[in-house]
């Protein structure tokens, strides 16, 4: 192919399809939750889901499948409708029954990735700059972003041996170092027969962080340290208020 039939593929074919995952009790964040999804709350001037709907759009991923659950997947729809004033192709949603966990609400990605390359985003995270330029190259296997914080205990957490992750600990008491795995995922296809080998975890759910250490395992896992900003909105009512202070001062 010719340099412009390239740069014209580019600029036309999606480089991948999107999954945001906005399920869960958000128990974290009761009673704001009890009658509402955690994703619907407001982040500053906009629902919290808007910031990585709005997120993968900007990186030029127009295909989306919103993963719901509980009771208010239909104020999602009402929400966000067709996904065309986010400048979307196409916007699908799914239904996540139970409890399952982050993994679990992924696999119901697997009609709808179709083969493809996906990136998975937390329906629950915010990042400030343009993701476009973290996605280049990926072709094969799974790449996931550091961010060092404060608080590493919270999240995922790398454990480093010179700059190389030789496994993830899910929200490790003992911190193995400073960096959080944020809640943006790149895999292949084979991330869903990798879900299906996952066993539930000590809280009864299927953890993503099983999925990037088996990826690791197969020497298939490529990391990223992002830059800018990064807020998990979802981890408590204090995250979700310094969230939006972060969108408020930008
Ligand atoms: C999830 C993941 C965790 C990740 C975090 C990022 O945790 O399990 O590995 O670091 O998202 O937001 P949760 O906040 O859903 O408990």
């Amino acid at each position: 192919m010719s340099l412009i039939g390239i740069l014209k593929s580019h600029k036309t074919k999606p480089m991948m399809k999107g999954v945001i995952l906005a399920g869960g009790l958000g128990t974290r964040l009761y009673p704001l939750t009890k009658i509402t999804n955690k994703h619907l709350l407001p982040v500053f001037d906009r629902p919290m889901i808007f910031y990585p709907i709005q997120t993968l759009a900007g990186a030029g991923i127009l295909d989306l499948l919103i993963v719901t659950g509980g009771n208010n997947a239909a104020d999602f729809q009402r929400l966000l409708g067709n996904g065309k004033s986010f400048g979307l192709r196409r916007l699908t949603f799914a239904y996540q029954r139970g409890e399952g966990g982050i993994a679990d609400a992924l696999r119901l990605a697997e009609k709808f990735a179709a083969g493809e390359n996906i990136a998975v985003m937390l329906g629950d995270n915010l990042v400030e700059k343009n993701i476009r330029s973290a996605l280049t190259g990926f072709r094969h296997g799974a790449r996931i972003f550091l961010k060092a914080v404060a608080n590493p205990r919270d999240y995922g957490v790398p454990q480093l041996k010179s700059r190389k992750i030789i496994r993830i600990i899910e929200k490790p008491k003992r911190p193995p170092s400073r960096y959080a795995v944020i809640g943006l995922y790149l895999y292949d296809n084979q991330v869903f027969d990798i879900i299906r080998t996952l066993k539930p975890s000590a809280r009864g759910e299927l953890e993503i962080t099983d999925v990037n250490n088996a990826y690791l395992q197969r020497g298939e896992l490529q990391h990223r340290i992002i830059s800018g900003w990064w807020a998990d909105a979802g981890a408590s009512p204090r995250h979700l208020l310094a969230a939006g202070q972060r969108v408020a001062r930008q």
